[in-house]
């Protein structure tokens, strides 16, 4: 039964979570939203208004404009690290060691790349879609975690060969999401028995994909989103709240 205006769903979730061997999360941009970093289908800063991010992330826009591409990285990776974790992220990884202590499994799955999540505590993190804060040589494929200040030139030359140039280690629309990331991701949607989407508009796969099979397999879904999405109709309860407001009562309903 779906969950309606009028009845606070938080009682029969905190239940279902209480009583799941495994419980499994899939966050997007929405979860980081409250620390302050832009989402990619919502209201931009308007330093790249004029550019769409989903024109950037991809291999043919680094080919064709590198220097751009590079720049737009390099200054959401900035942004990364100035920004902290928030109640939602703080939140999850209470919820994650609860749920360890009475033996059960907790697998977090993120498309997000700003490691807000590991920043937090949270242990069992997977980046569906890699990391803001690892770039990789173009020619050798070695990667490097560059320090804070920005890089020096655009795009920043490869310290490990002087044909490479440096690309962050995230997962561009068109390239193949790390198998070791999906084997877990896959692993863990055969057995979870509740599945919370956060923070997603759950329009990209594979993570897409993820909530569709949940909703097949029948388990507790619950999606957390203040907006409503093509699932938000399907889950078992659709909660229009932000994640930092909602997942600390979620965590206190568990302690
Ligand atoms: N922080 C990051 O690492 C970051 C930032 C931007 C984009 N991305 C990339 O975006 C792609 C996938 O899209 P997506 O679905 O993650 O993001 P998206 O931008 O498509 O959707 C964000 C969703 O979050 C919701 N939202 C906004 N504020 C929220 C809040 N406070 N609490 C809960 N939900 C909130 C919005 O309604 C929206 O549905 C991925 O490739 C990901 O790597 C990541």
């Amino acid at each position: 039964m779906r969950s309606t205006m009028n009845s606070d769903p938080l009682p029969s979730i905190a239940n279902a979570c209480a009583r799941a061997r495994q419980i499994v999360v899939v966050t997007g941009a929405g979860i980081s939203a409250e620390s302050g970093l832009s989402t990619f289908r919502g209201p931009r800063d308007a330093l790249w208004e004029k550019y769409d991010p989903m024109q950037l992330a991809t291999p043919e826009a680094f080919e064709r404009d590198p220097e751009l591409v590079t720049r737009w990285y390099d200054w959401r990776r900035r942004e990364g690290l100035n920004a902290r974790p928030n109640a939602g992220h703080v939140a999850l990884a209470a919820i994650e060691r609860i749920v360890m202590n009475r033996g059960a499994r907790f697998t977090l799955l993120t498309q997000n790349v700003d490691r807000l999540h590991h920043r937090a505590g949270s242990r069992n993190v997977h980046e569906l879609h890699g990391s803001i804060h690892v770039w990789r040589c173009t020619s050798t494929g070695r990667e490097l975690e560059p320090p804070a200040h920005p890089f020096a030139e655009f795009p920043p030359r490869s310290p490990f060969d002087p044909r490479g140039l440096l690309r962050p280690a995230v997962v561009w629309f068109g390239e193949a999401l790390s198998p070791s990331a999906l084997d877990v991701a896959r692993g863990a949607m055969e057995t979870g028995d509740v599945f919370f989407s956060i923070g997603t508009s759950s329009v990209v796969f594979p993570a897409a994909g993820f909530v569709e099979h949940a909703i097949q397999r029948g388990g507790t879904t619950v999606e957390l989103n203040p907006n409503e999405t093509p699932i938000s109709g399907r889950v078992t309860h659709s909660i229009r709240e932000a994640a930092g407001a909602w997942l600390p009562r979620l965590a206190s309903a568990l302690a």
